[in-house]
């Protein structure tokens, strides 16, 4: 694991287009996105870019059940409005957040996952330690799954929402299993409230109670951090 910290979220962000851009040249095809505020100023910078994802698969990590595509909190949504508009990529797979039937859900995300190996994936990380949705506790071998988010997780993602209770109580997410399958991974973490999680990830024991700590044991993956997340680095 390289842990490379910046002086700002911008700074961080270029590095990451940078290795974004070097993976497309070298032929990545298939490209795993996250959402939330960390990607935004990447996604920001490929956006106004002359990269081309046209030939390119997007396939995201998680999206909150219940929510339809068109609601504005879906992560469909965010992904339209913060990427694919301006860069359209040749097929976006995001899961079906009003599938009720959780089991044909995950199967087909898994499907989807076993057909499109994923050459580079975008990670944040949440508070708790958490990578795409797979909150403390989540097997390391886990699949795509319909998870229950822990209140710290509802806590830190209702500024998104009008009230607290309007944040759904689960969501899909890709499992770490898939994740870890991803050829090259880049992690960014930004401020203060991400500085224990990203200490844990880097130098703590490798456990289900932090779950982004399993990265330590993949061969392929870069830390892009500013100088609040990397401060007990
Ligand atoms: C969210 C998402 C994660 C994201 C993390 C951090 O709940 N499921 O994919 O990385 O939590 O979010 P943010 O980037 O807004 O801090």
């Amino acid at each position: 694991m390289e842990v490379l910290t910046f002086k700002n979220k911008a700074e961080a962000s270029q590095k990451a287009f940078d290795l974004i851009k070097e993976s497309l040249a070298n032929g990545a095809e298939v490209f795993g996105l996250a959402t939330g505020s960390t990607p935004e100023t990447l996604y920001e910078l490929i956006s106004d870019s002359d990269l081309d994802f046209s030939q390119a698969i997007s396939i995201n990590l998680d999206e909150y059940y219940g929510l339809a595509g068109d609601h504005e909190q879906s992560y469909r949504y965010f992904m339209q409005e913060n990427l694919f508009n301006a860069k359209p990529f040749k097929e976006s797979y995001l899961p079906d957040g009003t599938n009720t039937n959780a089991a044909e859900e995950t199967a087909q995300y898994d499907q989807i996952l076993e057909n499109h190996p994923i050459d580079l994936q975008i990670l944040g990380i949440g508070t708790n330690g958490h990578i795409g949705f797979n909150e403390p506790g989540a097997a390391f071998d886990c699949q795509t799954q319909l998870v229950d988010l822990t209140q710290e997780t509802i806590d830190a993602n209702k500024r998104f929402f009008d009230s607290a209770d309007e944040v759904p109580k689960q969501a899909y997410s890709m499992g770490i299993g898939s994740i870890m399958n991803a050829k090259q991974i880049i992690l960014m973490a930004f401020g203060e409230n991400k500085a224990q999680a990203i200490y844990d990830m880097v130098h703590g024991p490798v456990t289900p109670d932090l779950p982004a700590s399993i990265l330590q044991e993949h061969d392929n993956v870069t830390v892009l951090v500013d100088e609040e997340a990397g401060k007990l680095l």
